[in-house]
This record gives C-alpha cells, sequence and structure tokens, in this order.
C-alpha cells in the first residue's frame, strides 16, 4: 500500500486548519482584510480571477501549497510537458499542448519532436478551410458547399460545438454548422432535414473511429447522400472528410485517406478540440482566428509552466477544488457564465472534469479513501437564477461556484450589458452575504408587514450566505481569449488529477456500458438472445420494446 494522499502532514494541517475556520464567514473575513481583493486576486492571459469570495485566509492558501508541494505537483507538471506517459494505463503522454505549441520548441514523443507533423497538418487544414471557402472545394454536382456537419461524440463533438457556438460573432466563409453526436436517429434525421446534399460536407470526427454512435450516423449519413446521387460512390470523396487517428478505419468507411486529417493517440478524446478535431471550428472561424485561440491556450500554457504556484490561475483554481471537495465536503461545482455565447460551457466542461477525474483508484489502483471530482453543472448566468440559484441561495448544499464574466458582450444593445453585470456582481455578492435575520426583520417592518406576519416569514425570508465563489473576468471573448480561458480549465483538472493522486488521462468507466449495449443489441434487432445473465427488469424490457 503506498501512501494516500490524506495521510500527508499537510493534509492533516488542512483538516485542523479548516476546523478553525468553519465558523467564519466570508463577510467577516472581508471585514477582516480591507485589501481582501488585491490580495486574493490574479491577472494572466487576459483573465482576472477573482477569488477573495472563499472561505480561504492566506493561511489556507499556505497549507495548500504545501500540500501541492507534498504531491510533487511542480514535478507532474514537468513530466506532463516533457511528453513522459502521464496516462501510465494506456502508456502514453498526453500532449494537447502541444497541439497549440506556437513557440514550436520541440516535443519529444519515443525520441521524436512532434511539431513537424502537428504543423503539417494544421497547414492541411488551412489549406482545406481556404478551399472550402474559396470555393474551390466543391460538392459532386459542383455547387460550393455551404454546410458543414460534424458527426462526432464526447470529444469529437463538444469541444467545437461549445466553441463554434462562441465564437459566432467570428464568423467567416458564410458556412452553416451542424453538429450531430446523438445515436437517437431524430438528431441527424432533423440536421438533414435542414440541409441540401448538393452542398453539405460530412465531417466524421472520431479518434478510434469505430464509437458505434458516430458510426452508425456516419453510415446513415452516407446512404442518405448515396439516395441523393442514385448510388454513385464517386460522390463520397467530395462530401466526407474524416478526423481520425486510424487510417486504416477511415480506409474501410469508404472515405479518401487524402481527406483525413490525422490526428494521434497522445492526444485525449476530451483534449482534442486543438488538434484537427478542432476543423469544424476552423470552417467555421477561418484558420487565422483558429490559430488564435491555439495563441491563446499557448500563452496559457505558458503561464500554467512558468508562473509561481501562489499566483498560478490553474493552480489556485485546482487547489480551490481540492479545499471544499475534502475538507468542507462539497460535492458538485457550478459553471455559471454571463456571458450568453459560453451557454455550452457547462456541458463541455462535465467531460473535461468528470470524464477526466470521475476516479475510484489512485495511480497505483488502490482504492482511494478520500473524495475525488464533484459533480459539475450549470447553466447561462440568468437563465440559471430564475431555475436552480433558489438552492444556491437558500438549499442545503455547499455550491462552490464559477461566475464567468465578461466586460463586453459580443452584440452590445443598449442597457443590456449594464444589466447583465448588475446580476453577476450581485449574485456573488448575496451568496456570500446571505441576509440575517435582523436585516430581514428590518425590511418586513419597513414595508409594513404585520409583527405576526414578520415572526411566520422570517425563516423563510433569511439567507445564510457564506456561498463560495470565483469570478473570472475578461474584456470580451475573443478566440483567443477562449482559447486561454478553456486551456485553464484543462491544466486545473491536471492540478486536481496530482492533488488526488489519480490518472485524468483514461477513461475506463465508460466501457463497461458500451459493451453491456453491444450485448443487448441482437435480442432488440432481432437476431439474438438477450445475455443468459440479464435480469428480469432489463428482460422484461426487453419484451416490451420486441412487441
Ligand atoms: O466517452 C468515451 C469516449 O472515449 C470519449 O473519451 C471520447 O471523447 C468519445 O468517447 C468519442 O470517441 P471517439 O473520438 O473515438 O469517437
Amino acid at each position: 500500500m503506498s501512501i494516500q494522499v490524506n495521510q500527508l502532514a499537510s493534509w492533516h494541517a488542512l483538516q485542523q486548519h479548516q476546523q478553525q475556520l468553519a465558523n467564519t464567514s466570508i463577510p467577516a473575513l472581508f471585514a477582516q482584510d480591507k485589501q481582501r481583493f488585491e490580495h486574493f486576486s490574479v491577472e494572466a492571459c487576459g483573465l482576472l480571477l477573482d477569488y477573495s469570495r472563499n472561505r480561504a485566509t492566506q493561511e489556507t492558501l499556505d497549507l495548500l501549497l504545501v500540500l501541492a508541494n507534498e504531491c510533487q505537483l511542480s514535478d507532474w507538471i514537468k513530466r506532463l510537458y516533457q511528453g513522459e506517459a502521464v496516462n501510465h494505463t494506456e502508456h502514453r503522454p498526453a500532449l494537447h499542448i502541444a497541439l497549440r505549441n506556437r513557440s514550436n520548441t520541440p516535443i519529444q514523443v519515443a525520441g521524436q519532436d512532434v511539431m513537424p507533423e502537428v504543423n503539417a497538418v494544421l497547414q492541411r487544414i488551412g489549406q482545406f478551410v481556404q478551399a472550402v471557402h474559396n470555393g474551390d472545394w466543391l460538392g459532386h454536382s459542383g455547387k460550393p458547399i455551404q454546410s458543414v456537419v460534424n458527426i462526432g461524440i464526447g470529444g469529437s463533438d463538444l469541444g467545437p460545438v461549445m466553441v463554434t457556438r462562441a465564437l459566432r460573432a467570428y464568423r467567416q466563409g458564410g458556412l452553416r454548422s451542424y453538429f450531430v453526436s446523438n445515436v437517437d436517429s431524430s438528431h441527424l434525421m432533423e440536421t438533414l432535414a435542414e440541409v441540401d446534399p448538393e452542398t453539405t460536407l460530412f465531417i466524421i470526427a472520431s479518434k478510434t473511429f469505430s464509437t458505434q454512435e458516430t458510426m452508425l450516423n456516419a453510415n446513415s449519413a452516407r446512404q442518405w447522400l448515396l439516395e441523393h446521387y442514385q448510388g454513385d460512390e464517386q460522390a463520397i470523396a467530395r462530401h466526407f472528410v474524416a478526423v481520425s487517428t486510424s487510417t486504416e478505419r477511415v480506409r474501410a468507411f469508404g472515405i479518401d485517406t487524402n481527406n483525413m486529417f490525422e490526428f494521434w493517440d497522445w492526444v485525449g478524446g476530451r483534449f482534442s478540440l486543438w488538434s484537427a478535431i478542432g476543423l469544424p471550428v476552423a470552417l467555421a472561424i477561418g484558420m487565422e482566428q483558429f490559430e488564435q485561440l491555439l495563441g491563446g491556450a499557448h500563452a496559457m500554457d505558458e503561464h500554467f509552466r512558468t508562473a509561481p504556484l501562489a499566483e498560478n490561475i490553474p493552480v489556485l483554481l485546482g487547489l480551490l477544488s481540492v479545499w471544499y471537495t475534502n475538507f468542507w465536503g462539497a460535492n458538485t461545482h457550478a459553471i455559471l457564465p454571463y456571458d450568453f455565447v459560453l451557454e455550452h460551457l457547462p456541458a463541455y466542461l462535465q467531460q473535461l472534469k468528470m470524464e477526466s477525474l470521475g476516479k475510484r483508484v489512485n495511480r497505483q489502483g488502490e482504492v482511494v479513501t478520500y473524495a475525488t471530482c464533484p459533480i459539475i453543472w450549470g447553466a447561462a448566468g440568468n437563465n440559471g437564477q430564475h431555475a436552480f440559484y433558489q438552492l444556491l441561495h437558500q438549499g442545503t448544499h455547499l455550491v462552490p461556484a464559477d461566475f464567468i464574466v465578461a466586460a463586453q458582450s459580443q452584440h452590445p444593445l443598449g442597457d443590456h450589458q449594464p444589466a447583465t453585470l448588475s446580476n453577476a456582481l450581485a449574485q456573488t455578492l448575496a451568496l456570500s452575504q446571505g441576509r440575517d435575520t435582523a436585516a430581514t426583520q428590518a425590511m418586513l417592518q419597513a414595508q409594513g408587514v404585520s409583527a405576526e406576519e414578520i415572526a411566520q416569514q422570517l425563516p423563510h425570508r433569511t439567507f445564510i450566505g457564506n456561498q463560495p465563489s470565483n469570478t473570472l473576468v475578461y474584456e470580451r471573448l475573443t478566440p483567443a481569449l477562449l482559447g486561454a480561458l478553456i486551456a485553464m480549465y484543462e491544466h486545473k483538472v491536471f492540478v486536481q488529477s496530482v492533488c488526488w493522486d489519480l490518472n485524468p488521462f483514461d477513461q475506463w468507466g465508460v466501457e463497461l456500458g458500451k459493451q453491456v449495449a453491444n450485448s443487448l443489441l441482437p435480442a432488440l434487432m432481432g437476431t439474438g438472445e438477450a445475455p443468459a445473465d440479464s435480469d428480469s427488469s432489463t428482460l422484461a424490457l426487453l419484451k416490451r420494446f420486441a412487441k
């Protein structure tokens, strides 16, 4: 048995420290330190992190940094950047940083610099984007492409969906973007109803090129196209391109490998946005702006690699998450963007964080004796206010949250932005300050409410406050800023993984469901029996579906 992180001296010190701090509220911390904002905020890569609204003092941060050192965080960062096989269960490095390495310094995998390959694929993407935008790349009947349908799921979908939506204001080339991920045919059928086969380009995006959902959707899309072209297989080459690590499977599917954009097994699915998986993004916003996205991520990579841990944004965010998860019992974390274009960020971060950190054994394969990844959820700020913020304000759960706030909207209009900002600022303040009984009573008295009514209403109208939050502020969401924001969260995940002694780069937990689904398929297709060990619920429901 190795030493688990909760046996480290710093862990015990943090437990004791939490007990000392348990009765100190966030407003009390603000009262004690008039310059709390200055002391608990940091800026890098166009992002300001205000972490003053946390149940934390300087001593908390010092102790968390001791924990980071005891877990050898700086060494792990070096190993990540040097291309060591940090994904030890799959014997691979995790080199998403190479995909956006704008400095071009060599990065070695198995003794070979990967940068020439990375740059070559980027160049091919650039040429392809230009050909589609210029109308040099034509559909089979000679018409220019107008719609791009990306078929992929998980990491081959969520990043491109989120970024393409977020950067709608930066669109170039006039293409319409669609994304099909779900195996339920409604997703594909509803999309195909909106596009014209003669002007549509399908991108089949799959690292493995074997994912059930993607392959079924790709086959059905191919069928749909061939039906339009009366079975003329030559149409495929003009309407289908592939993004994958598997040349053989792409060829077997029938896509010309000249129309394939490669990436590599050292790119994890949920970290693959920066690879050719970003092709739909590059087609939507143009190559130059796609490269700005990469540039923003690279700037954050450099910040993470070089900034002292105490001033390092991903490190601070990761350590604060450990603080709440393991010392305050928080089992959830909310993502609340006050920039509507980031409406898909919570879903993207669900995969990034929960597929990476939703694990119960440490790197040595031992069951951990402490909590790991909190449940990630959220929605665009104001919408959330009218849905679930009631629970944040008066529920029983501790919910640390990230408020992500743009100073400027991408589509300025009248008083909308001051209204958005007032809501963001109000929520962080109200969540931490609350409103105690005395203040609530005074308010109701001032409103002329009767004493009897006040006595009845008081418990329902008070707010205990003390809900912690981080506020991340930027000027305006540019491609570069978005790149930095995403890379910040990727590195936060890495920091958490080091503190929890987890491998964040594998995802064995998604295997079992896939296997069981495959075993049930014959019974649903009428080509076989249900597995003998199926329970009565599965058998009864299979029977019902068969009807
Ligand atoms: O959900 C499991 C997973 O393997 C993800 O990690 C990945 O992003 C997704 O499936 C899609 O995989 P692929 O790109 O190989 O189709």
